[in-house]
């Protein structure tokens, strides 16, 4: 049993395999967070602590709300921090306020209506707190999710109204955790489009630091998936708490260091971009947020999620097959494609040993560049005259699968859809609808949009044997309003897009179970655990620099598995055998792919190209289904080293790459602490081999100054 009550102190013990979460109902009324770390920490002593200026109720001074580490917060009652929920009833006051019930403890989990959650197992089980509120009569369940074997807990929340008049949630933070001190580092991912996942650490501060999305999207320019970490924490040791966000679309992520040196962490959606009115009789479930501890540094934290999302969030496929090795047609030739050209390249993917073809961007309506077409789901006839079917049947019988790019959410003004539909449009009365990449953005909370959709594509893929989408969304959301909701429920559209989304793509999984989903949004836009839940991968940037995916791809990692990152190699500026092997060993992070005109591989890269393939086949299930252990990070040293070790810590797949401007010299002592003490590992290509004890003591490696060098050892016990 994963969660345990003891009714004397009225405390709940959330634990895992290696974790611990308290909590205490005070005086049957606070709930209190008392502990969060390693199992069998020491729980802290609670005091109740009188701070002047504190509200506080009568007769209970140290139970200030202000001062207290709360399970959740109100707005207005007494708590001065950032706040967890607000709520605006009939008094118009958005005071909200709310007293423990009572709890029940349930196996498995309870899903949110309409949002992607994680799955439950064996291991998994939940607490349910139950508050009220007279004024409102609403009722609050606070649900915690423990999944034991992989350390992760989850939070949500469900609001009912069962009162008389209506009530509008202005301000929802599923996650409220309250840490004792601040002697943290907070680590986020920053960016923009094409230069993802940059890694930021820094000391958090007194006041509030936080990351949000104002976008509509998990967005580019910041991930939801955040850290907190002790200040000596390194990949390799010390504390860390990871935080994830189950939803895709804007978020908001809250750290405050409060005047008496705590630090409260909030996870959730925010007051910007949401508000969402409760009729009497209706409610309301949050997404989930997810948070995790480790003692084994940035790593252990990484590993903890990593296995978590390979159990309980992908695709069980995702994780037990083989992803292809795709040639997508989109870098190579963009949206200049046709029947010919494609079974070409077809033909070429297949002598070369790559499983897929995927036709990106362009074979639809007018779609000849990206100012038209979007929205019109049907086969270009001039571009494919036998039409999809005998080309995706032209496709198979050349020996690889078939994938096709779509970007359902998404309409081009010069487009017959908009042309009969503009009221579709997310866009306010009155004003224009600013385009991007000349794009408006389709309403996702229309049903009528989704019957347009789903009907377009039913027609258009029915007898088509597909075995890939790609999935995009190329454009965030920008003045939002649906012509399908009244003016008072336009503030909760944001939300309602996001689960017209979702019930879209839970549509093609339902109509296409055998086909993979790929997730994109311009590259990372979107790279979150709500999308993973639908997918196989996630195309991770459309940036192919090596030197930048390195960095990107090592950002990721931080919160994501290598089996959701594909990680495709573009064409280098000069195609010689040196540039193609850096490029595949920079890619050799995660689920490999091809972007470039293969028609034009020069013959003697053709060779490398099929040995790189050929081994990567041997590895692959070290990255989809081993342990990731960062060594060393690209964003503190002139070159970047990790490694993969197998379940049975048999094989290891160990990478150093140097980046640009590295000095010649030797790599820090890499240590591969999980290797078998008692195996020899030897390498496959150059025959070396190791000994267990030596690889676990650490191997230092020549860095040699020079362009485009990297190392990847394929070691594997004998
Ligand atoms: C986005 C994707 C690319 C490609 C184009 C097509 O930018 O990230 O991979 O599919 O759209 O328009």
């Amino acid at each position: 049993m994963s969660i345990r009550y003891f009714e004397e102190e009225k405390k709940f013990v959330l634990s895992t395999d290696s974790t611990e979460y308290v909590l205490q109902m005070m005086k049957d009324r606070f709930p209190v967070h008392r502990y969060y770390g390693k199992k069998g920490g020491e729980v802290p002593e609670w005091k109740g602590r009188v701070v002047s200026n504190s509200p506080y109720y009568e007769g209970a001074k140290e139970y200030s709300p202000d001062v207290l580490s709360m399970e959740t917060s109100f707005f207005g009652s007494g708590d001065f921090r950032a706040t967890a929920l607000r709520l605006c009833g009939e008094d118009g006051t958005g005071v909200t306020e709310f007293a423990y019930r009572s709890f029940r403890i349930f196996p498995g989990r309870k899903t949110p209506e309409g949002l992607p959650c994680a799955r439950a197992g064996e291991d998994t089980e939940t607490l349910e707190l139950c508050f009220e509120d007279e004024v409102t009569g609403c009722r609050l369940l606070l649900l915690y999710t423990v999944f034991e074997r992989d350390n992760a807990i989850s939070r949500s929340l469900t609001l009912e109204n069962h009162g008389k008049a209506p009530v509008t949630i202005e301000k929802c933070m599923p996650l409220q955790l309250d840490l004792p001190g601040h002697s943290y580092h907070m680590l986020a991912l920053h960016g923009m489009h094409n230069y993802e996942n940059n890694v930021e650490r820094f000391p958090v501060h007194y006041g509030i630091q936080s990351v949000s999305s104002r976008r509509g999207s998990t967005s580019h320019q910041h991930n939801s998936f955040f850290a907190l970490c002790g200040e000596k924490t390194t990949e390799t040791e010390g504390e860390a708490f990871g935080f994830h966000f189950v939803y895709s679309g804007s978020f908001l992520d809250e750290v405050e260091v409060d005047p008496l040196g705590n630090t409260r962490v909030l996870v959730g959606l925010g007051s910007e971009n949401f508000a969402y009115t409760l009729m009497p009789g209706e409610s309301f479930d949050s997404p989930e947020a997810l948070m995790t501890y480790s003692r084994e540094g940035l790593g252990g934290m990484s590993r903890n999620y990593h296995r978590f999302i390979r159990h309980s969030i992908l695709p069980k496929e995702s994780v037990e097959l083989p992803h292809p090795v795709v040639l997508n047609s989109w870098e190579a030739v963009y949206f200049n494609i046709d029947q010919e050209l494609l079974l070409k390249f077809a033909e070429e993917a297949k002598d070369l040993g790559m499983d897929m073809l995927v036709m990106d961007d362009g074979w639809f309506g007018a779609r000849n560049a990206d100012n038209a077409g979007l929205g019109d789901w049907f086969v270009n006839k001039s571009k494919f005259p036998d039409g999809l079917k005998a080309f995706a049947d032209g496709i198979h019988r050349r020996g690889v699968k078939f994938g096709i790019w779509i970007e359902p959410e998404m309409i081009n003004p010069d487009s017959d859809l908009y042309r009969a539909h503009p009221e579709w449009c997310l866009s306010v009365p009155g004003r224009e609808a600013k385009r991007s990449r000349n794009q408006l953005v389709l309403d996702m909370s229309n049903p009528a949009v989704f019957d347009y959709l789903t009907g377009c594509f039913e027609e258009t893929f029915r007898g088509v044997s597909i075995d890939y989408f790609k999935w995009d969304f190329n454009r965030d959301l920008s003045d939002i309003c649906s012509r399908y909701e009244t003016t008072a429920g336009q503030k909760a559209v944001p939300f309602l897009y996001m689960k017209g989304v979702y019930r879209l793509l839970s549509w093609f999984r339902q109509h296409f179970p055998e086909a993979i989903i790929e997730t994109c949004a311009g590259g990372g836009g979107r790279y979150d655990l709500a999308m993973m839940t639908f997918g196989f991968q996630i195309w991770t940037s459309d940036m192919i620099s090596p030197y930048r995916r390195l960095r990107i791809q090592y950002g990721a990692l931080l919160g994501y598995p290598a089996a959701t990152m594909s990680c495709h190699v573009g064409k280098p500026a000069e195609a010689t055998e040196h540039a193609f092997d850096f490029r595949f060993k920079v890619a050799c992070a995660g689920m490999l792919g091809y972007e470039f005109d293969v028609r034009k591989l020069p013959d003697d890269c053709r060779e490398v190209l099929r040995s790189h393939i050929a081994s990567y086949r041997r590895f692959e299930h070290v990255m989809r289904r081993g342990d990731y252990y960062p060594l060393v990070s690209p964003f503190t040293h002139d070159y970047s080293a990790y490694y993969y070790l197998s379940e049975d810590r048999k094989e290891i797949l160990l990478t150093v790459v140097e980046q640009e401007g590295c000095k010649k010299g030797q790599t820090k002592r890499l240590r591969v602490v999980d290797a078998l003490p008692d195996a020899v590992y030897k390498d496959e290509k150059t025959g070396a081999s190791y000994t267990g004890r030596e690889l676990r003591k650490g191997l230092v490696l020549p860095l040699t100054g020079e362009r485009e060098t990297a190392i990847l050892l394929e070691l594997r016990a004998l």
